[in-house]
């Protein structure tokens, strides 16, 4: 009897779609009211043998189940249609926020070194990725058989061993030779970049990176200005205290040249991973514009001087964040690129 009942019932809640609510409102208080169809069932259900109890409980449920969630879900439906008729037009509810993207880690990175640059005066400066050997090399005073235009490093486009050599850029400093070639000194630039360089992708090396170039020529610029102005930067960048020092270098575009450690930001000095326990990091090569380069790009090398750096970006987001994979930044993972959101625009 109970059986039979629920075989027709169940048909017809499967087929029930009600129109508005309140066919729905009808449909609840026939199922599922306090005097409905269900509530009489159950009080059938007690009237049976223990041994129908046992397979009938089960069927009896599921029919409940059923009958619910049919309700369920046409409530929502016309709960949500209900809501937008009654705020529809109603301009003093708030917006819905739409979501917005984060700004890369190397973009918010570079945009700071810029700010800081840029109220020091210098201005900002861009060059081709696809450069000559003049530009990249030559002018550079690099000279003809430097082991930095072996096909090892560099991805040549087109390659004739000689000064028609066409190459993706191996460093920004290129931007430097065409900026003096085309503009007339003083001087106070950066030029931040994407380079290329022939090396297996690991998470330790990419075959492209970016960095900042900076130039700043002038009459009497000396070395002392290079590293007051670099001290400057670092402080700026990661906060007074933080210890630099330079050690002698080479450079084929710079004489003298030096590379600049800072104290480690992560350890402060006392010895961590990021400094393999040294308390020091490099960050950046530097020196005075070699007299030869100058003369290669026009500047009369007698009356004006100038110094010249260079910078990994990766390696200066490195420094902030702990970024212990290389290829993180190149992946589009959202999860890792959402993390940034807080930073500064
Ligand atoms: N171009 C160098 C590199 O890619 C970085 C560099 C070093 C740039 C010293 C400079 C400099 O301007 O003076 O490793």
């Amino acid at each position: 009897m109970i059986q039979e009942q629920i075989n027709q019932y169940s048909l017809e809640i499967d087929e029930f779609s009600p129109a508005n609510a309140a066919e729905l409102e009808e449909f609840r208080i026939r199922f599922l009211g306090t005097k409905g169809i269900i509530k009489d069932l159950f009080e059938q259900f007690k009237t049976v043998t223990s041994e129908e109890k046992r397979v009938l409980g089960k069927v009896l449920n599921e029919f409940k189940q059923q009958a619910e969630a049919k309700h369920a879900e046409f409530k929502e439906a016309f709960d949500a249609e209900s809501q937008t008729a009654k705020t529809e037009g109603d301009l003093t509810l708030p917006g819905e926020g739409y979501a917005v993207g984060s700004r890369h880690p190397l973009s918010l990175v570079r945009n700071e070194i810029i700010d800081i640059f840029k109220r020091l005066g210098f201005v900002v400066a861009e060059g081709p990725e696809i450069e000559d050997d003049w530009h990249n090399f030559s002018a550079l005073n690099f000279p003809e058989e430097h082991p930095a235009r072996d096909m090892q490093d560099t991805f040549f486009i087109k390659k004739n061993a000689g000064k028609d050599d066409i190459a993706l850029r191996t460093h920004t400093s290129s931007v430097q030779v065409r900026m003096m070639e085309n503009g007339k000194p003083p001087f106070r630039a950066i030029m931040p970049g994407r380079v290329y360089r022939n090396e297996a992708i690991s998470a330790r090396a990419h075959c492209f990176f970016h960095q900042v170039e900076g130039l700043y020529i002038d009459e009497n610029v000396s070395f002392a200005d290079l590293k007051q102005t670099l001290y400057h930067f670092v402080q700026e960048l990661y906060g007074e205290g933080t210890k630099v020092r330079f050690r002698p270098s080479y450079f084929p575009f710079t004489e003298p040249s030096a590379e600049m450690d800072i104290s480690c930001t992560i350890c402060k000095g006392a010895g961590c991973n990021m400094c393999k326990h040294t308390g020091w990091v490099e960050i950046l090569g530097c020196g005075m514009v070699d007299p030869n380069v100058l003369e290669n790009c026009g500047i009369d090398s007698k009356k004006l001087t100038g110094f010249a750096f260079g910078m990994g970006i990766e390696r200066i987001a490195n420094l902030k964040w702990v970024i212990r994979d290389l290829r993180l930044f190149s992946e589009n993972d959202v999860r890792f690129l959402r993390q940034f959101k807080s930073e500064i625009i």
